[in-house]
Order: C-alpha cells, then sequence, then structure tokens
C-alpha cells in the first residue's frame, strides 16, 4: 500500500488534459465486441477497470489488438449474438463490467455458464438489481444469496420485452436491460426516477440502433439483427475532471484548465452546484466527441463559497461527484446539506460514511444521514492522515483536502487512484500543487 504526503499549496495554475473516459472506455469495448464490425477505440482509458473490461471482451471471444495503454485498441466484434462466454469473468472493481457484461451474456447462444465474479469491493455491491429484471425478461441470471456477486449467468435462454420502473436511477442497470433488449422479442422499456448519463443509449444509436423515447421512458425493439459501431475517439471524463475543477474553484489563481471533457449532461451536475455556491467556472464548448458534447471547463478562486443543499433530483449527474461536495461544503459559509443520496452507500465503498469519516480525519464538521451527509463550513482545514479504503475517488479526495488544508493530509492506499485516474498526482504536479 503506498502513503503519500499532499502538502498545502496557496495557488495552483496550468492547463490539463484529464484521462479518457471511464463509462464511455467501457461501452466502447463492451459494444464493439457485439458488433458487426472491427472497431477502432481511439485513446481509451488506460486503468485497471478498462483493462479489466478489454480482458473480458477477449476472453468472451472478440478479437483484441492493442491494450489499454497503447492508446489505441482495435476490438474486432463477433456480431450480436456470436461470443463464446468463458466460464469465468473477472470483472475486478469494475461494476460497469459486471453489470453491463450481464446484458450482452444472457442474449448470447445457449451452452455453459458464465460466472462474473470481482474483487473484495464488487463482492459487496448489489446484483439483484441487474438480475431481477434480467429474470423479467426471461433470462437465467443468479446472484450469490443476498443478491451480491458473484453472478451467474446461462445464456441463451429466450428473452422477451417487458417494462421496468427502476427504484433508483442508474445507469449501469439500465444498460444492462437496454443490452439483454437487443435479443428479446418485442419492446422493452426502461423508466428511471430521474434520468441517469445516457452513454449507452447515444453509442447505440450511433451503432445503428432504433433507441426510443417514450412518456420519459427510454427502449429498444428487438430482436434487433446487429449492430454495427463506429470507430470511437474517447473523450475526457468529466469525473476525473471534477478533481482539477474542484481545486481550480478552491485555489486556483490565476486558474485551471481542462481540456477535452466529456460533458454529456448526465454527466455534469457538478458545475450547476458550482456555480450556485458561488464558484467561478466557466464552460468553453467544443466540437462533439464520440457523438457526445465536449470542451474545456476553466475554474478559478473567485473568493467565499456558499453553502448548499443537493438532493435527489441532481443526485444521478452528479453520483461520482458527491464526494467534493462534501468538501466543498467544508470550506463554505454555511451548512451543506447532501440529500437523496443513499445510493453511495453501495459503491466502491460506502461513500457516506467513507466520506464523512474523511472529510472528519481532517478537522471538518461533518455528519452522516442515512442519505447523505451535512458538513458546516468553516474558513480552513486542518489536515492529517487518511486512508482510501481502496475507493479510487476517496483517495483523490484526500489527497485534494491536503493540497487545500493548513497542515498537509497524509493519504494512505493512494494507490487505489488507478482504478479511474493513474495519472492523478502527475497531473496535480502540473497545476503546481504536488512538488517534488
Ligand atoms: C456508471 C454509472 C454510475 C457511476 C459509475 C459508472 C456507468 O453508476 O456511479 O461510476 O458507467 O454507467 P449508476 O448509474 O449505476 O449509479
Amino acid at each position: 500500500m503506498s502513503s503519500l504526503t499532499f502538502r498545502p499549496a496557496p495557488a495552483v495554475a496550468g492547463t490539463v488534459a484529464v484521462p479518457p473516459d471511464k463509462s464511455i472506455t467501457h461501452r466502447a469495448f463492451l459494444l464493439a465486441a457485439i458488433s458487426d464490425r472491427s472497431v477502432v477505440v481511439e485513446n481509451p482509458l488506460a486503468s485497471e477497470d478498462t483493462a479489466a473490461t478489454l480482458a473480458a471482451v477477449a476472453a468472451m471471444g472478440a478479437g483484441v489488438d492493442g491494450d489499454v495503454g497503447t492508446g489505441r485498441v482495435v476490438v474486432a466484434g463477433r456480431g450480436l449474438r456470436g461470443l463464446t462466454p468463458p466460464p469465468v469473468i473477472d470483472c475486478m472493481n469494475a461494476g460497469t463490467l459486471m453489470r453491463l457484461a450481464a446484458g450482452i451474456l444472457v442474449g448470447q447462444p445457449p451452452g455453459g455458464v458464465t460466472v462474473l465474479d470481482g474483487d473484495e469491493s464488487l463482492r459487496r455491491r448489489p446484483m439483484a438489481r441487474i438480475a431481477d429484471p434480467l429474470v423479467a425478461m426471461g433470462a437465467a441470471v443468479s446472484p450469490a444469496p443476498g443478491g451480491t456477486p458473484p453472478l451467474a449467468v446461462h445464456p441463451g435462454r429466450p428473452l422477451h420485452g417487458t417494462t421496468h420502473d427502476l427504484a433508483i436511477a442508474s445507469a449501469q442497470v439500465k444498460s444492462a436491460i437496454l443490452l439483454a433488449a437487443l435479443s428479446a422479442e418485442g419492446e422493452t422499456w426502461v423508466r428511471e426516477p430521474v434520468p441517469s448519463r445516457d452513454h449507452t443509449e447515444r453509442m447505440l444509436r450511433a451503432a445503428g440502433v432504433d433507441v426510443r423515447e417514450r412518456d420519459g421512458m427510454v427502449g429498444v425493439a428487438g430482436p434487433v439483427r446487429g449492430i454495427s459501431l463506429p470507430d470511437i475517439l474517447v473523450p475526457g471524463d468529466f469525473s476525473s475532471a471534477a478533481f482539477a475543477i474542484v481545486l481550480g474553484v478552491l485555489r486556483g489563481d490565476p486558474g485551471v484548465r481542462v481540456t477535452g471533457v466529456n460533458l454529456n449532461p448526465g454527466r455534469t451536475g457538478l458545475l450547476a452546484v458550482l456555480r450556485r455556491m458561488g464558484a467561478d467556472v466557466r464552460v468553453e464548448p467544443g466540437p462533439d466527441v464520440a457523438g457526445e458534447p465536449a470542451g474545456d471547463v476553466v475554474a478559478r478562486c473567485g473568493g467565499m463559497l456558499q453553502a448548499t443543499e443537493v438532493t435527489a433530483d441532481e443526485v444521478p449527474a452528479m453520483v461520482d461527484e458527491i464526494p467534493l461536495v462534501g468538501l466543498l461544503g467544508a470550506l463554505a459559509a454555511g451548512t451543506t446539506v447532501v440529500s437523496g443520496a443513499a445510493e453511495l452507500r453501495v459503491k466502491e465503498s460506502d461513500r457516506i460514511r467513507a466520506v464523512v469519516g474523511l472529510l472528519r480525519a481532517v478537522g471538518a464538521d461533518a455528519e452522516e444521514r442515512d442519505d447523505g451527509f451535512v458538513v458546516r463550513g468553516q474558513m480552513t482545514l486542518a489536515g492529517g492522515e487518511v486512508d482510501s479504503g481502496g475507493d479510487h475517488r476517496l483517495a483523490m479526495l484526500g489527497a485534494l483536502a491536503g493540497i487545500v488544508s493548513a497542515a498537509g493530509v497524509t493519504v494512505h492506499g493512494m494507490e487505489a487512484a488507478a482504478v479511474s485516474y493513474p495519472g492523478f498526482v502527475g497531473d496535480m504536479a502540473t497545476l503546481g500543487a504536488v512538488s517534488g
């Protein structure tokens, strides 16, 4: 386990191009595998999560040329129902891989069973939320007792369309259902309480699928004969950019520019929250990338932030950025409250408990609620020692807390950042937030 101390930096400035988008990279590999053609994925995210997906795609029989570290991977698709699933797929830490792969596997021809497994963290995450809707479509999918991985999937059962009312907005669950719908007889519809990110829908449309919208639902009429995914250039990840943006808001002088970031509105909810808090953030839109809005974000320190309230309707578009709201709240005037975010308890860690624990460890006044947290803002953060608990976003939150603290923060388990942002410390150094 690696420990790193992040010392206070009074001012940061510069330009960074954050790593490619994790959600889009997972989808590009998985959809390429079931495509009728060979797909070039340009600028995939090089991380442990996406390497797991590429390995899974190869294990399912797709041709793979290159690896995530080479900046360009060619995936030779085997067609919508042409994969040869292996007995076991190790999804490592990647919930997106496990959930989307289940949706693809149920549509494959009969023969054998595939067990989707993962690391200790993934083994604690809820999978009944995908097993139940897939079973309702006729699939044979069974999690372990308690509804967690390993998840056994028996491909080849006849699937039929149904309407799914999701209790919780989830792009992973929605995507698993839509991918199964490609091989289901009739119409499949998904309704979410609040729309989640729509990368899968955009990519399926680009691949020639008629993804429909009706009465606040999204749907597909199946079975679809095949999909033809075009080559994909992966844009920068907003969730990674969020760390540089928040640092820019707290310490950016003259400012921090993040280039080439995916600006899908299902991802950028943090920007509205930042503006509400009085932050100086500007978006400079550029050309679309991979059928998604993209551009630069410029953030600078513009004085004292005001506390805010984040409620359930805002959570899906910033689900991975909520930990950063805790840090912002700790340095804002007033009391910041996050509610309707119980979903955070079943991410890579219990992120409500972990965020509150981390904030307290560095001197903030924070408290857990069942579905969120309360942070009473103060002028400074003392600093201290924190543990990532193996959660990448917590490791980076600890680092940021150190950079904006009075005495610095030592983060144990900093290596977890590699799950989504292997170049995090280097990018912080580029901005002058980390020296030596
Ligand atoms: C993801 C969706 C989100 C997010 C996760 C990646 C995706 O989860 O937290 O990091 O790629 O679809 P849910 O939408 O399932 O909550």
